[in-house]
């Protein structure tokens, strides 16, 4: 399993990081099982698992819930696990309480927050307590209702200027991995190597230390809009629709169960039985 400083080699021997989220048994077993180095218990749960607008309505408990399978399922891997909106942006002691619960009861191995400003605090405030932790910045879909909606961030040289502020005081603050999220691809590769810990993007260009993708757009799982970032690499969704659509038929017409799903009762069984 990678741990922190694994990753921080791997940015600075060039070798790419390839993470994906994951959100119960089997796919984060597919996603491990595929090689991938980290993976991501995202918030992003909301919309493609539990069929939310957006990621406002995850809870503490809902990490915990998915964070577990996913830890059973991909006990090889580096697990980080999001804190939902609303479970650090109160007093320290909250933050603390709710950071501890999801990394007790998940056994996952960090957590990711979304943000700067008092975030940059709360990274600070998580890594001196002993707990890992991934920043994210750019589009930041918890705060998607202020920004406006899900837009490409950091497009102005003020904005950009900002954002690599920020992210060199994300890695200060001790955050051992970056998230960028839909900006252009040259802030991307200037926020690349403006800091020493890998930044891994999504919407962010070629140019970053490694890629992450929602599990459920990369194999088209699901109804959801796919965004225009996003190589689909597989039709789960066909795959999965064209084998139930055979299973209802099947049941209509009769062909299934066979002979060889059923079981059976022996001879003498069955003369006590019919007397
Ligand atoms: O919740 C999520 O899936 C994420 C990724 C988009 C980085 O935060
Ligand atoms: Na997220």
């Amino acid at each position: 399993m990678n741990s922190t400083s694994d990753f921080t080699k791997m940015k600075r021997e060039g070798k790419k990081i390839a993470m994906l989220t994951a959100y119960d048994h089997p796919s984060a077993k597919l996603a491990e099982e595929a090689g991938i180095d980290i993976i991501l218990v995202g918030d992003s749960l909301g919309m493609v698992v539990l069929g939310y607008e957006s990621t406002v309505a995850v809870t503490v408990d809902d990490m915990i819930h998915h964070g577990k399978a996913v830890r059973r399922g991909a006990n090889d891997t580096h697990v980080v696990v999001d804190m939902p909106f609303g479970s650090y942006h109160g007093s320290e002691d909250r933050t603390l309480k709710e950071a501890i619960r999801i990394i007790q009861q998940t056994g996952a191995n960090s957590l990711k927050v979304e943000g700067s400003g008092k975030v940059i605090d709360c990274i600070q405030l998580l890594t001196s307590t002993g707990i890992p932790v991934v920043a994210h910045l750019g589009l930041l879909p918890q705060s998607a209702s202020v920004l406006g909606g899900y837009k490409v961030q950091g497009k102005t040289a003020a904005a950009a200027q900002k954002l690599i502020e920020d992210a060199k005081a994300c890695e200060a603050a001790g955050a051992f991995m970056i998230v960028l999220e839909c900006i252009p691809y040259q802030l991307a590769e200037q926020v690349t190597a403006a800091v020493s810990v890998p930044v891994i993007g999504i919407g962010a260009g070629a140019g970053t230390d490694g890629q992450v993708l929602v599990f459920h757009d990369t194999v088209k799982y699901g109804n959801h809009h796919v965004p225009k970032f996003v190589e689909v690499y597989a039709d789960a969704g066909a795959v999965i629709r064209n084998g139930l659509t055979d299973y209802v038929a099947s049941v209509k017409d009769g062909s299934f169960p066979a002979e060889h799903h059923r079981f059976t009762m022996k001879e003498e069984e069955l003369n006590t039985l019919y007397g």
